[in-house]
């Protein structure tokens, strides 16, 4: 039985399935995967809670935050470069993991890619909603309180969950839902209006870090680590650090852990490795530029929004808008808005895009039901029931629970996800040192160890109640498999 669990997939097999049917369409260049990549990633994070990491746990040192987190991702996505040349098949991590660990933990990596796709989707639909409200604020209009927010939030100074007043996050389920109908039409429209989506953000992102500069006050830097440099717990116990009212880790590496989130989203070019044109070139380079981009706009943005404004007076829903119109520039709120809104868009869009491509890989190894989430549309070659399934179980999370416990939830899954892949690149090249590897991690082993070492710091630097939904999540998944995949696995059918 344990051997079972652990069967592993040969990449030779994986190699043969590339070339059978329903694949999806290869349509995909350098520049498409890169902006994928970027469509991915500049979001929620760095519009929306980098306000929140700065103002609850890292102060200025933020700036330092994002640079531990993307030192984090940048190990994490050459490990996942290093994959993705290898075997270019949509399951991204998943199919990774099931080369090199087996089974049960590949299963266990899909299982954890839901976390990190849907809901992190509906993480960012809430983030998209906040600036959505401040775009139409600036005209005057307001939503109704009952249609304005998830009806109960978590406030981590007080330690317990609180109403809002609201029912329903309105305007997060209703994009959700415009995104589900475009990714249902198919990946050459969705990535032409991605490419639109992330030039705009981009232009967006450099008008704050170049407009922004001229209103720094080196003051606002001091003092640089209010709450430490540290914020690492276990299992509720401070290690290093301080820790807040509701017993949640401060302080810089803290704040790491909250805006790891802003990062996500670059190995999602892994999971269209399918539909890559020359997926072994180009998407290491797609992965690796995406990212190295984006570390550099982070920590420029970090710097001006903390220098621009105190950092215990940001905002917690806008706080870009926000500090450009409380330095007297409300033009710049407007512009600022509705990049985010665009911007915010392109991530959802992305997101939503590979959750049913990882189901669709893990359907073809009959992990999942094959008939449903298998299924490609014979005219649009999009997987569209798992399409359809994601939108809904993502319009009805955004809809109804709040951002900051899913965004804590989306990083420790993912970061969780990281791990098994920097340690599945150790295995790899010890099980088969030979096969072909288009593309190397360099400095081997240094490279996936410290991938490793720093994304289980970050897991410990997020608060310790997140362990426990990880484990909640994972036990869900556990049932499943037992009860359903096992059963129908392809692999343990084969003779
Ligand atoms: N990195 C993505 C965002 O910040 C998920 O919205």
């Amino acid at each position: 039985m344990g051997s079972r669990l652990l069967v592993r997939k040969p990449l030779s097999v994986m190699r043969e399935e590339l070339q059978g049917e329903h694949r999806l369409r290869r349509v995909l260049g350098p520049l498409q995967l890169t902006s994928l990549g970027i469509g991915a990633i500049i979001g929620t994070g760095i519009f929306v809670l980098t306000g929140q990491a700065a103002h609850d746990k890292a102060g200025p040192s933020l700036m330092l935050s994002f640079v531990v987190a993307g030192m984090a991702c940048v190990f994490a996505a050459l490990c996942y470069a290093e994959f993705a040349a290898m075997v270019p098949v949509a399951g991204s991590a998943y199919a990774y993991a099931y080369a090199t660990l087996g089974e049960l933990p590949a299963w266990i990596i899909g299982w954890d890619l839901v976390l990190e796709y849907a809901v992190g989707a509906a993480t960012v639909a809430h983030g998209w909603s906040h600036y959505f409200q401040d775009f139409i604020g600036i005209f005057g209009v307001e939503l109704p309180r009952e249609l304005r927010s998830a009806p109960f939030d978590y406030k981590p100074a007080l330690g317990e969950l609180v109403s809002t007043g609201a029912i329903i996050d309105l305007p997060a389920a209703l994009v959700t839902i415009a995104v589900t109908v475009i990714l249902l039409k198919g990946i050459r429209e969705s990535a032409t209006l991605n490419a639109v989506m992330v030039a705009l953000k981009l232009a967006v992102v450099l008008f704050v870090i170049a407009v922004g500069a001229f209103h720094v006050d080196p003051d606002n830097w001091r003092p640089f680590a209010p709450f430490g440099l540290a914020g690492l717990s276990f299992f509720g116990h401070t290690v290093f650090g301080e820790t807040g009212k509701g017993g949640e880790p401060l302080g810089m590496l803290a704040g790491a852990a909250t805006i790891f989130f802003a990062y996500i989203g670059f190995d999602s070019v892994s999971t269209h490795a399918e539909e890559a044109k020359h997926p072994q070139r180009d998407l290491p380079m797609g992965i690796v530029a995406s990212l190295v981009i984006c570390t550099l706009l982070y920590v420029s943005v970090a710097a001006i929004l903390t220098g621009m404004v105190p950092y215990t007076e940001l905002s917690i829903d806008a706080p870009v808008s926000d500090a450009f119109a409380r330095v007297g520039l409300p033009w710049a709120q407007f512009i600022i808005s509705f990049g985010a809104v665009a911007g915010i868009t392109s991530v959802l869009l992305v997101l939503m895009l590979s959750q049913p491509r990882v189901l669709l890989a893990m359907a073809r190894d009959g992990l999942l039901p094959r008939r449903f989430f298998g299924s490609v549309h014979p005219v649009f070659k999009t997987p569209w029931k798992s399409t359809l399934l994601t939108g809904f179980v993502v319009a009805t999370l955004s809809a109804l629970l709040p951002l900051r416990i899913l965004a804590e939830l989306v990083n420790i899954g993912t970061l969780l996800a990281f791990v098994f892949v920097c340690a599945a690149v150790l295995i790899m090249r010890r099980t088969a040192p030979d096969a072909p590897r288009p593309f190397r991690v360099p400095l081997y082993p240094l490279t996936p160890i410290l991938g490793i070492v720093i994304c289980l710091l970050l897991m410990f630097s997020l608060p310790t109640e997140n362990w426990l939904r990880l484990a909640a999540w994972l036990l869900l998944g556990f049932a499943i498999y037992f009860g359903y995949s096992r059963k129908h696995s392809a692999m343990t059918a084969r003779p």
